[in-house]
Parts: structure tokens; sequence; C-alpha cells
């Protein structure tokens, strides 16, 4: 089994640059959820702010990855509207029944963090091993990465001992 996988969506790229540098910090494998319908310009902003606060799934193309094939999965969500992505709720709804165990993570303007990872972490019906809330501006001016790295170094711990147990069970 492999250690760990980051599925991520993102809109704007804020998601993207926290997934990236956490995936190349924890050696994970990274996924990007795909929208099927572009966001772009006053109509995207609006129907994904329509469609997070409906709790309505969007389009997605097929997962790339298999999450039952990890030990862990992290997943990481822009908030919209106080709500986690419609993107990342269809993941979730999708995929959830392979999940093993979860971290997650957000990006946001300023406000809603915490509610959007416990409705991620119901969805998920988990408990989170690591969770983590980066504000929009600090991720761009990379003022994350302390906050990055004390994240990064949890998952980091979960993967060895995870790695450790695998190593441990295997006949010699
Ligand atoms: C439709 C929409 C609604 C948003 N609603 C919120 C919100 O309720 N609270 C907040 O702090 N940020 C909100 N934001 C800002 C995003 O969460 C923030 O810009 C995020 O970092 C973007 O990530 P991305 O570039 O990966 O798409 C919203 C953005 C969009 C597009």
């Amino acid at each position: 089994m492999k250690p760990v996988l980051i599925v991520y969506y993102s809109r704007t790229g804020v998601t993207a640059k926290v997934a990236t540098a956490l995936a190349q910090a924890c050696g994970a494998d990274l996924e990007r959820i795909q929208d099927l319908r572009p966001r772009t310009g006053v109509t995207g902003f609006l129907r994904s702010a329509w469609q997070a606060l409906r709790g309505t799934p969007a389009d997605i193309a097929p997962a790339g990855h298999n999450p039952v094939n990890y030990a862990f999965v992290v997943l990481g969500t822009p908030v919209w509207a106080g709500r986690m992505s419609a993107p990342m709720r269809s993941y979730i709804l999708q995929q959830r029944a392979q999940f093993r165990r979860v971290g997650l993570f957000c990006t946001l303007g300023g406000s809603g963090g915490q509610h959007v990872l416990s409705a991620m972490a119901n969805l998920c019906n988990k408990l989170p091993v690591a969770s983590v809330c980066l504000r929009q501006k600090d991720v761009l001016s990379n003022n994350h990465l302390d906050a990055l790295t004390s994240y990064a170094a949890e998952l980091a711990v979960l993967r060895d001992s995870e790695l450790q147990s695998e190593a441990e069970a295997k006949p010699s």
C-alpha cells in the first residue's frame, strides 16, 4: 500500500500551491479534481457560490488514483460561501467508501474554515488525522510556510509510522 495521496480542487491556484508543496514535502501522490464545466468570470463565481450553498455536487472528471491503495488521503478545498467547494463535495461522495484515513485542509479569504473542515469530516464519516486552514493572502505572500511545515511534519510522522507498521507486518 502507498502511504499518502493528496487530492485537491483549486479554481484560482491557491489550494493548488498548498497541495503541491505538501506533496513534495511528504513524497505523496497528487491528484487535482477536474471540473467538467469551466468556472471563469462572474457567472462561474456565482454558480460556484450557489452550488456550494445548496450543497449541489458538481460534474467532475473520473479520479485518476484509487484512494483504497493509500494509507491516508489528504483532501484540500477552497472555502466557497462558508462551505466546501462543489467539486470537492462530488469527489468525497464518489470516493468516501475507499478512504482509510483522511487529513484535511482548506484555503480561504477570511472566514468559514473550521466549519468547512467539520463538514468535510462529516461527509467522509471520519475523524481527520490532521487538519489546517490557510488564508489566501498568507499563501500568496508565503507567510503560510510555518503552518504548512507543521502540517507536513504531522503528515510525515503518520506516513513513517504507516511505513514502519507495514514493514513489521511483512514476513521476514
Ligand atoms: C464562489 C466563492 C465563494 C467564496 N466564499 C468564501 C467564504 O465564504 N469565506 C472565505 O473566507 N473565502 C471565500 N472565498 C475565497 C476563497 O476561499 C479563496 O480565495 C481560496 O483561497 C481560493 O482557492 P483556489 O485559488 O484554490 O480556488 C470564496 C471564493 C469563491 C470563488
